[in-house]
């Protein structure tokens, strides 16, 4: 899989060479290009955004500056994620089916965003025929300073599924046969007892079939918990 993302802050995507994603990306199963927004800019301050027509606080990202950015990366296939707390809400189902596009963009807006046209202009039907999508997403209810940290939310989420990508490939079948597709019961290993704590009886038991009704109960337990 092939992942971009344009930043004004291309220092924000360093971790990303780290632990496995640095690891799938040295085995080619990953390549993930940061692209600096400032490099497409054409006057002398290299202005990414101006005032928004209409009045009100705050700066709007140019729209000419992000199509050269997009122009110069986009390929047939390509889904556009555009970060925005306006967006589509990220799910576990949204990080699935990402793991199926070619091309995932990240356009990692600043200050009140990117100017409206830049969404509209690459949802046009020649690029809806190059098989191109284009998505508002948000990962949760609250305000960032920018999309960086939501893309690497979303970019560790995506290619984590990807085959090849997790160290133990055993960790995403457990997880994808609870029901909620998460692993929700609590873990416990070594030592046994732990300042005066100890692991529940039935986990040392090896009784399989009771293992798994504890942890059923107990995933039942938690996810009640926290509604
Ligand atoms: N940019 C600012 N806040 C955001 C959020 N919650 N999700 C995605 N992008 C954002």
């Amino acid at each position: 899989m092939k992942i971009d993302a344009i930043t004004i802050f291309p220092d924000y995507f360093a971790p990303m060479r780290l632990s496995l994603l640095g690891k799938a990306q040295g085995q080619g199963i990953l390549e993930i290009n940061v692209h600096d927004l400032r490099a497409f800019t054409t006057d002398n301050h290299h202005t990414v955004d101006d005032t928004p027509y209409g009045g009100g606080a705050g700066m709007v990202m140019l729209p000419e500056v992000w199509g050269l950015a997009i122009d110069s990366i986009i390929e047939d296939g390509a889904t556009l994620v555009v970060l925005t707390p306006a967006g589509k809400r990220f799910t576990q189902e949204m990080a699935q089916e990402l793991t199926n596009s070619k091309q995932l963009i990240f356009a990692c807006g600043r200050y009140e965003g990117i100017d409206d046209r830049v969404r509209q202009y690459y949802s046009r039907d020649e690029f809806k025929e190059r098989n191109i999508n284009v998505l508002e997403v948000s990962i949760g209810d609250y305000v960032l300073g920018g999309g960086e940290v939501a893309s690497m939310v979303m970019i560790e989420a995506i290619t984590r599924l990807l085959p090849g990508v997790l160290g133990n490939p055993e960790s995403l079948s457990e997880e994808s046969h609870n029901s909620e597709g998460y692993l929700e019961y609590p873990n416990f290993t070594k030592p046994q007892t732990w300042r005066e704590i100890s692991v529940p009886e039935v986990l040392l038991s090896g009784n399989h079939g009771e293992i798994a009704k504890w942890r059923a109960t107990q995933a039942k337990l938690r996810a009640e918990k926290n509604l």
